[in-house]
This record gives structure tokens, C-alpha cells and sequence, in this order.
């Protein structure tokens, strides 16, 4: 992009850093902001008067504006009038208003700039926008509500849309008097307008950044809490069941008290209050003092969702009330800084999770939710640094993904187990307490860390957070000298790294665990070192799975290590980090999937979730892949997985009783959907028995702990009968869980028509935007269902991109989603092909993360085909006959 180009008035941007930001001749002190929601045209007035430092003499100004009719805007100093109707420039790309006027106004003086303007309430799920619900007899009804993060301000008034361009903001709503109005603040005033209508002011916030900015006009009921220092509401339509917030609100209590200890901080605005919006694109949203969710992360109905649902909710609430601190009050300086918001928030909600329900043993699940996932997106060649440089609108909105949140949150655990949990939190207290209403570089968080610790956390952790992708540590085994030889190397799951990729040298925290100990110390900083290990008899690297790295044994010491975890010398985190580093490497060359096969076979007898939830995992990703190979190999895989599985799902059944804690619940759920996609008889007998009584009426007949298992199981070779009762269950089940949990199964049937029938769906108006990744999604697990999205992606590609525009976020997911389960070398030139000749900004990682998925898989199974082929036979899974 040339900045210079002629329509770009001078001045309006500036590029330091090679960033796209706005000049620094004003800096904003203050919002003074009127809106006015306009329910018949969809439309809103606002007037904005910002407060402005001058900080050099100018006859111009510049801020973002995104889509704002602004239709008059005065200039002022000290009362005194400087320009009125001055010339105000729009530059769309880079998304800048410039104001010029003929009298300059001097540096050091404040300055007014007052701005009319008119708004859309648009139907993107961005800036200030409508969302809709339907009440009981069928009306359609709406809200209006926000979301700026992270470049959407500017798309619901002009502002200086920076995270570093902190001020603070008074803001006014004026609605309908049987509306409430909410926004960051609590009310200070009410006035009537006119007959009908209200204009609620709210009191002056903090300092804070405009994508925090927040407010809502509608219908609102709500419950409330008196639990905590400030009230706490949670609010919802009218159209859903307000007591679902319960178990939120009083979450949100306990988390503030707890939160305020934690950072040894107030929670520094009135009043805190959460609502479930119905139209919402992301999970949730951490505005101050006003959190917005999506209604299913949000509203819980205990008896009709199950133990993941409540634990997804218990996570969301989590993360968006530490991000009141860790993010809120103290704010990365610029997007680059994206994950010391995302990572530490996720790292925290798992904290505190862990403290207030320790029977969920939410960091053994850490192991392979947060840290696999920054492994497997980190193994991309396409992926990027947890630091890493945007420069446009359209960059920031695709790095809010596995490498800023997981990567970034496994970065934070690894630092707080080398420093110990306790100081680690001391240092984030000092950070906090330090920078608080203002910005940070992540420099300064390690700077507290290493200020408390007086480690040298900086050097140490700078180069996870600059560098992208982690190493593969290669053991082996010197017997005579009782050491071992570690060798790191950039890990690709292309298996294909070239010297010039492979420069980095890590940091790599070992963790080696021997019988009596663990060391928390030692690191490989080297290319390659030999260390002493006590008994060479049992040693594992990476204990519990804190470092950042997979661990390639020899397939000898892989063997004697499944024994060591069956004789209870590994953590239920070694074991499931090392069923995945072997995934991992048999899908990346590095290892044989035969040894993965072998590996996965002798844990049998395996008897935690987490462990069981792994296994099931690589099986899945093997199959996955395996997809498009013949069906004789794959009816073997199912076997296996049946064989692995179904003694285990028998054992520990399929009823559920209050009795069951959490994990059990979800257990069950697993094992029951795991041995019924793999057709155990038995299981699949069940699920058409409980989908019978269910389809008859007896809405209680399946458990919802196994309600999506059992829809999938039945659809998978349903006829339009029970595509039917499930799609009727998205239509009117009582509550969003249960309406999208149908939504995202109907695509297991398998029938050509009923396929049609979800795309259709999927096109349609009746599935909101916010959900339409949910009808593709279920169409993975068949070849039919994969190609036929594919094809309907390429064939309605105009519209797909006109509903989703790609500066919204959304784009990505949809195409990631309809091309990465391709397996096969057509498959990645058709792709290819067709993304070629298209605009990808604002998608652009996307295609090329779909895109080093196939390629990895293509390889796999160019490199493995004989190999699982060989294995299956001599383990009695395929007959010899075939070949
Ligand atoms: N700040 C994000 C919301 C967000 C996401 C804004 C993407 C803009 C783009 C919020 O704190 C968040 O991380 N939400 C998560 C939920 C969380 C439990 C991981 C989400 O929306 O999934
Ligand atoms: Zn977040």
C-alpha cells in the first residue's frame, strides 16, 4: 500500500513502525458522546465533542471513521469558534477522517472538536449494531448493542481508534422510555425527551482505550447481585430465560473478590454488568464494566446443557473479568501486544477456575486444549510470533487466534512454573499496580517479572514471544555414560524444514522427570547437549508438559515409556502430552504412525478423561486424514478405535445419575460418542433407542451430556425422518445450547439430499451469521459431505463474501473451515487455484493455514500409507487379502 497516493490527504496517517496510525499533532483527553438509536430506519444520530491536547501547532485533524456520515464538525478553543463547516476528507482505505481549517490552533492549548454524525445500525455484528430476537408469537424484535474490539470504534463514532490513545468518555443514550440503556459507566442522570423518550447519562469513566467502549439499548431483563463490593448484573431479551444467569452472576462475584486479591487491585468502576446478546460474533466480549456474550457462553440451564457447556460458560466469565485488569486497566500499546491481553487472560481464567473448582482438574485439560492447539497452529509454516507486526485494520482482526491466546497463555504457564506460581503472581501484581490506566510492551511485563524473581526472565522469554514455531527435542541414549543426548530443531508438520528456517535456537525448560524428582532448572539452550540421568531405567522429558516442545524418542524407549504410565510413573499431563507428541511426530515424519498405532493400543487400560479424550483425539486426526483413502483401510481404523474403545464405554455405561462429578459426566459423554461413531452395536442400538422415545416426546429420553453424539450417531445414517426431528430441535428447543447443538449436527447425515438440505440451511436466513459455521462444521466427518461444502463455497462465493464481509473475521473461519479437511493432492491444487486470482485480505492466513494442513496430511500419507497398512494387517484389523 503506498500511503502516498493522491487521494490521501498529507498527514493523515502516520507510519511509525511501519504501522498504519494517526498523526500526533492531538491527542484525545475526553468523549462527550450522544446516540440515538433509530429501531424504524436502522440508522443513529450521535454528536461527539472530544477534549483534545494540542501537542504542535496544526490546521488539521485526523481520526478514524469507518462508515460515519459526518455531517458537520466545529473547532474550537476555549469556547472561541476556529473553523465551522471545515473541509472534512474521507480516506476509505485506511479508514481516516481529516479535518482542515485555515487558522491554526497552537501547540500547548486544548482544543474542541465538535462532530455531527450519522451512523447504520448495521447487521454485522460490528461497531453499533442491531441484533434480533424473536418473541413467543413470532415477532422479531431488536437491540442495539456494540463491539469494537479491535478496529470497530471508529465504525460507531469518530475517535482516535488506538488502544494507546487512552481518554475518557461520557456518553449518552437517548432511547424509547420502556428501554434500558447500558454502557460502561452507571447512570448518572435521567431526563425526559419529548413524550416518549429519555436521555440517559452516564457518569465519566476511567482512562480507557476506545475498543473497551461500549453500549446497548433495548428490552432488557435482568438479576442481580449484591455478593460483591459493586452490584453485578447479568441482563438478556426477553425472549430467553433471565434465571439462566444465575450461575454466571454469582460466579462473576466470587471471580471479582477473588480477581482483586489476586492483582491486589480495586476493581475500579461502580458496577459490573454482563449481557447475553443474540446476535454476537465472537464468545464474548471484555468491555469495562459492561461484558457482552454470546447468549450460549453466557445463560446456563442446568438441566438441559451439560458439564462442558458449564465449563466453557465458567471459562468465558473467567477470562472476560480478568481481562478487567489485564487488558482494561493496563493495555498493550499497540495489536502487536494482542497476546498480553488473550494470553494472560486465558491463562488466568484457568487459574482461577482451577481455584474455585479443583474437582475439574482443568490444567490436566489444559494440556490438550490450549497447549495442543498452539502446537498444531504453530507447526505451520504459515503460522507467526506471538509478537508480530500488523500494520492495517484488516491484519489485527486474524491474529486473534491459537497462537496469541494458547500459545501466548502457554508461554505465561511455562514462565510461572520456572519462576514458581507465587512469584509469578507477585510480578503481575507490581506490573499492574505500575502501569495501571496506561500501556505496556510486553518488555515491561518480563521486566516486573524479572524485577521480583531476579531471573533473567527477558532474555529467556523473548525469544518465544519473537520468534515463530518451537523445536522438536531429539533424545537419545548414551547407556554407559548414564546421560542422554537432546538435539533441537524447528518442528513443521510438513516434516520439511529447511536449514534456513531452523536457525533458532530455544530455550528449552526440560522438566525432566526421573522416579523421585522433577527439574524445573536445566535448559537446553544449546543446538545439542548431553545430560546425567540418574537411572536411565525411567526418565520423561517435559514434565507435565510445561515446555513448549515435542519430545521425539527412540521408538524402544517410547515402548518402555507407555509401561511407565501403565505402572503409574507418569501424571495424567505426561501422558496425555505424550500421546500427542506422537501424534504429532508420526503425522510430521519425524516418527512411524505404527508406533503411534502401537503406543495408542497399550493404553488400554488407561482410566482418566483427559488421557482417553488424547487418544481418541490422534485416532480422530489419523482418520481425518485417512479420509479419502479406500474403505477397506478405513473400516480397519474404525475397528481399532472400536476395539480400543468400546470395553471402556461398556464399563462405564451410559446413564447418567446426580451422583457422577463433572469429569465423569464428560467421561461418559466421550467414550459413548467415541465407540458410537465407531458403530459398537451396542452404543448405536442406544442412541436409536433414546432418539426414538425422544423423537416420541420424551424430550427427557437423551442425557444432554450425549445429546450431540446421538443426534450424529442417528443422522449419520438417517433418512429425512430424523434429519427432521433434529432440525425441528434447532428450530424451537427452548434454549440456544440446545437449539445450536442440533444446528451443528445435521450435517453427520450422510444422504446427498440431506446434505443439500444443510448447505441450503447454511445459505438461508434462518441460521444467523453469527452460527453459520456450525451446519458446514458437522459436515466434516464424511468425504460427500467435505467436497459437497467445498463446491458450494466455490459456487456462492459472491454471496458468502457479501454476507461475511472478510474485515469482520468471519470470512476465515468459513473458508478454514470448508477447504483444511481436504486431504489429497487434487484437493490442494483445486484450492489453490481458487483462492489465486482473489482478494484475500483479510483472509489471507486462512487460505494459507487450510492450505499447510492439506500439504502436511498429503505427505502423511504419501510417507505412511504402507506403514498403517502393515500395521492394521499384522494387528488383525485388515485381512491379509487386501492389495
Ligand atoms: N477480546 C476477546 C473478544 C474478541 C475476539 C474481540 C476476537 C475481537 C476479536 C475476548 O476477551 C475473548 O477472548 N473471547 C473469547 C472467549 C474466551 C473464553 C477465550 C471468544 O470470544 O471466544
Ligand atoms: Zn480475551
Amino acid at each position: 500500500m503506498c500511503l502516498r497516493h493522491a487521494d490521501v490527504p498529507s498527514g493523515s496517517t502516520n507510519v511509525a513502525h511501519g504501522r498504519e496510525v494517526l498523526p500526533t499533532n492531538v491527542k484525545p483527553v475526553h468523549y462527550d458522546l450522544t446516540l440515538e438509536p433509530n429501531f424504524e430506519k436502522f440508522t443513529y444520530d450521535g454528536t461527539v465533542i472530544i477534549d483534545l491536547d494540542v501537542t504542535e501547532d496544526t490546521n488539521s485533524i485526523s481520526l478514524n471513521s469507518n462508515e460515519i456520515d459526518i455531517h458537520d464538525a466545529t473547532v474550537s478553543v476555549k469556547g472561541a469558534v476556529v473553523a465551522s463547516n471545515p473541509e472534512i476528507s474521507i480516506n476509505k482505505d485506511t479508514q481516516v477522517a481529516t479535518i482542515k481549517f485555515s487558522d491554526s490552533v497552537a501547540a500547548g492549548s486544548s482544543a474542541q472538536l465538535k462532530l455531527i454524525f450519522t451512523g447504520c445500525l448495521n447487521d454485522n455484528m460490528a461497531g453499533f449494531y442491531r441484533s434480533s430476537y424473536k418473541m413467543p408469537n413470532g415477532e422479531t424484535k431488536y437491540i442495539a448493542s456494540t463491539q469494537m474490539e479491535p478496529t470497530d470504534a471508529r465504525r460507531a463514532f469518530p475517535c482516535f481508534d488506538e488502544p494507546a490513545l487512552k481518554a475518557k468518555f461520557t456518553v449518552t443514550l437517548i432511547a424509547d422510555k420502556s428501554m434500558t440503556c447500558l454502557s460502561n459507566m452507571d447512570v448518572a442522570s435521567e431526563t425526559d425527551v419529548q413524550a416518549s423518550k429519555k436521555a440517559v447519562k452516564f457518569n465519566t469513566s476511567p482512562l480507557m482505550s476506545t475498543y473497551l467502549v461500549a453500549f446497548i439499548v433495548g428490552h432488557l431483563n435482568y438479576i442481580e447481585t449484591r455478593d460483591f463490593r459493586v452490584p453485578i448484573r447479568v441482563y438478556a431479551t426477553p425472549d430467553q430465560d433471565i434465571e439462566h444467569g444465575r450461575f454466571s452472576l454469582n460466579l462473576a462475584a466470587k471471580t471479582l473478590a477473588f480477581y482483586e486479591k489476586a492483582f491486589d487491585s480495586e476493581f475500579p468502576l461502580p458496577k459490573m454488568d454482563m449481557i447475553a446478546v443474540p446476535d454476537f460474533s465472537a464468545g464474548a466480549m471484555e468491555n469495562w464494566g459492561l461484558i457482552t456474550y454470546r447468549i450460549v457462553d453466557v445463560l446456563l440451564d442446568e438441566k438441559t446443557s451439560g458439564a462442558s457447556r458449564k465449563e466453557r460458560i465458567a471459562e468465558t466469565v473467567q477470562h472476560e473479568l480478568a481481562h478487567q485488569w489485564f487488558g482494561n486497566l493496563v493495555t498493550m500499546d499497540f495489536w502487536d501486544g494482542l497476546w498480553l491481553n488473550e494470553g494472560f487472560a486465558t491463562w488466568m481464567s484457568w487459574y482461577s477456575c482451577n481455584a474455585f473448582y479443583p474437582e475439574w482438574k482443568v490444567w490436566q485439560t489444559y494440556v490438550i486444549d490450549n497447549l495442543q492447539g498452539a502446537l498444531s497452529l504453530d507447526s505451520l509454516r504459515s503460522s507467526h510470533p506471538i509478537e508480530v507486526p500488523v500494520k492495517r485494520a484488516d491484519e489485527i482482526n486474524q491474529i486473534f487466534d491459537a497462537i496469541s491466546y494458547s500459545k501466548g497463555s502457554s508461554v505465561l504457564r511455562m514462565i510461572s512454573k520456572y519462576l514458581g506460581e507465587d512469584v509469578f503472581l507477585q510480578g503481575v501484581r507490581n506490573y499492574i499496580k505500575k502501569h495501571a490506566y496506561g500501556n505496556t510492551q510486553t518488555g515491561d511485563l518480563w521486566a516486573s517479572l524479572a524485577d521480583v524473581s531476579g531471573k533473567p526472565v527477558e532474555k529467556v522469554m523473548d525469544i518465544w514471544t519473537k520468534n515463530v514455531g518451537f523445536p522438536v527435542v531429539t533424545v537419545s541414549e548414551n547407556p554407559n555414560a548414564s546421560s542422554i543426548k537432546l538435539k533441537q530443531n524447528r518442528f513443521l508438520r510438513t516434516g520439511d524444514v529447511r536449514p534456513d528456517e531452523d536457525t533458532t535456537l530455544y530455550p528449552v525448560m526440560l522438566g525432566l522427570r526421573t522416579k523421585e524428582h522433577v527439574d524445573e532448572n536445566t535448559m537446553l539452550t544449546e543446538r545439542e547437549s548431553e545430560f546425567k540421568v540418574p537411572d536411565l531405567d525411567f526418565f520423561k522429558l517435559n514434565a507435565d508438559h510445561s515446555g513448549i516442545y515435542r519430545t521425539s524418542y527412540t521408538p524402544d524407549r517410547l515402548a518402555k515409556l507407555g509401561q511407565a504410565a501403565r505402572n503409574g510413573l507418569l501424571t495424567v499431563e505426561d501422558r496425555a502430552g505424550m500421546i500427542a507428541d506422537s501424534g504429532a511426530l508420526a503425522s510430521s515424519g519425524y516418527q512411524k504412525t505404527s508406533g503411534l498405532l502401537s503406543l495408542l493400543k497399550s493404553f488400554d487400560s488407561e482410566s482418566e478423561f483427559v488421557v482417553w479424550n488424547e487418544i481418541l483425539t490422534r485416532i480422530g486426526t489419523l482418520r481425518a486424514a485417512w479420509l479419502f483413502e479406500d474403505s477397506q483401510t478405513k473400516d480397519a481404523l474404525k475397528t481399532f478405535q472400536r476395539s480400543l474403545v468400546s470395553a471402556k464405554a461398556h464399563e462405564i455405561g451410559w446413564e447418567f445419575s446426580d451422583k457422577d462429578d463433572h469429569i465423569l459426566q464428560q467421561f461418559k459423554g466421550l467414550l459413548f460418542g467415541s465407540a458410537g461413531m465407531a458403530e459398537d452395536p451396542t452404543v448405536v442400538q442406544a442412541a436409536h433407542d433414546m432418539f426414538n422415545r425422544f423423537a416420541a416426546g420424551d424430550l427427557s429420553a437423551i442425557h444432554p451430556n450425549i445429546r450431540g453424539s446421538v443426534f450424529t450417531i442417528v443422522l449419520k445414517h438417517g433418512t429425512e425422518k430424523e434429519y427432521n426431528v433434529v432440525l425441528d430441535r434447532f428450530f424451537n428447543a427452548p434454549t440456544s445450547d440446545e437449539k445450536t447443538t442440533a444446528l451443528r449436527c445435521l450435517g453427520a447425515a450422510e444422504d446427498p439430499a440431506l446434505i443439500k438440505r444443510t448447505l441450503d440451511l447454511a445459505s438461508g436466513d434462518q441460521v444467523k451469521n453469527q452460527d453459520i459455521y456450525m451446519p458446514l462444521g458437522g459436515l466434516r466427518n464424511h468425504p460427500a459431505g467435505i467436497e459437497a461444502r467445498w463446491t458450494w463455497l466455490k459456487s456462492n462465493w459472491d454471496a458468502i463474501y457479501k454476507r461475511l464481509p472478510p474485515a469482520l473475521g468471519m470470512l476465515g473461519t468459513v473458508v478454514q473451515l470448508t477447504t483444511a479437511s481436504f486431504c489429497t493432492e487434487e484437493q490442494l491444487k483445486d484450492v489453490q487455484a481458487f483462492f489465486q486470482d482473489k482478494d484475500t485480505k483479510g483472509f489471507d492466513r486462512a487460505v494459507e493455514q487450510s492450505l499447510d494442513a492439506i500439504r502436511a496430511k498429503v505427505s502423511w500419507i504419501q510417507r505412511d500409507r504402507a506403514d498403517v497398512e502393515t500395521w492394521l494387517k499384522t494387528n488383525s484389523f485388515l485381512r491379509d487379502g487386501k492389495l
